[in-house]
């Protein structure tokens, strides 16, 4: 299988000036078609590593490489088109007013033809049971319509390595359960932080576990969690 996430010795600040990096030297790689659940306390890493990986943050040391793609500045667009982030808040991704708009917005961007827009738009949003939001001001929505939106915003782009921040937060338990549903019928490679162990058991395969900037646990979802002493020890 191919190596779809590399990283080593990976460090990232958001300023320069700290003298703790946030992510503090961090090695792993991800293969194609891994589902890892991202754990670990408020303020462990989890939404910075998964910004640093579509280059939002740039990589302050060490090497980082997605898809074949090293994450620098020079690649960003590249990037981006193979590796799609849903936000922890749906707020800093949604800015078109409307939810259609929005979730057009990426396949419009790279010159997708607008028949078959107007068709994945319609599609996505009726798959996360959301096809009535389609003409709706994006900033009216409530929290967890707004989630849907901007998941629909990045499933429709069909990214390689799919990142999610935080998937189930705002959700009411329908729209988790469609939710997950659709993301099991997708091939993709996906990164998602969560602070549901049942997600993290029963969707992914392999769990990484950050504490302060660090990888404490890598392995197998039902081993890792398995253990509560150690579930506390690691702030979960
Ligand atoms: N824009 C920012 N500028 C400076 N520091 C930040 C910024 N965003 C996050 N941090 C800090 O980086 C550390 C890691 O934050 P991060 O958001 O990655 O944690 P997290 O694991 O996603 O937590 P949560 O479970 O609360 O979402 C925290 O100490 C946080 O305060
Ligand atoms: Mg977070």
């Amino acid at each position: 299988m191919n190596e779809m996430v590399r990283a080593e010795g990976l460090s990232a600040v958001y300023n320069e000036k700290d003298e703790k990096p946030v992510l503090d030297g961090l090695d792993f790689s991800v293969r194609e078609g891994e589902r890892i659940a991202l754990m670990g306390a408020n303020g462990a890493g989890k939404s910075t590593l998964l910004l640093t990986l579509t280059g939002v943050l740039l990589p302050q040391k060490g090497a980082l490489v997605v898809n074949g793609i090293p994450v620098k500045k020079e690649n960003l667009r590249e990037l981006r088109r193979s590796c799609g982030l849903v936000f922890q808040n749906p707020d800093d991704q949604i800015f078109m007013p409307t939810v259609e708009d929005d979730v057009s917005f990426g396949p419009r961007n790279y010159g997708m033809d607008e028949a078959e827009i107007k068709e994945r738009v319609e599609k996505i949003l009726a798959s996360l049971g959301v096809g009535e939001l389609k003409g709706r001001l994006a900033h009216h929505l409530s929290g967890g319509e707004k989630r849907l939106a901007a998941l629909a915003g990045i499933l429709v782009m069909e990214p390689v390595l799919l990142l999610l921040d935080e998937p189930l937060a705002f959700l009411d338990p329908a729209a988790r359960r469609r939710l997950i549903a659709v993301l099991e019928e997708l091939p993709q490679t996906m990164i998602l932080s969560t602070h549901d162990g049942d997600m993290a058991r029963g969707f992914c395969s392999r769990c990484i576990i950050l504490r302060k900037g660090r990888i404490c646990a890598d392995g197998p979802a039902g081993e890792i969690l398995a253990c509560p002493d150690r579930l506390l020890q690691w702030g979960l």
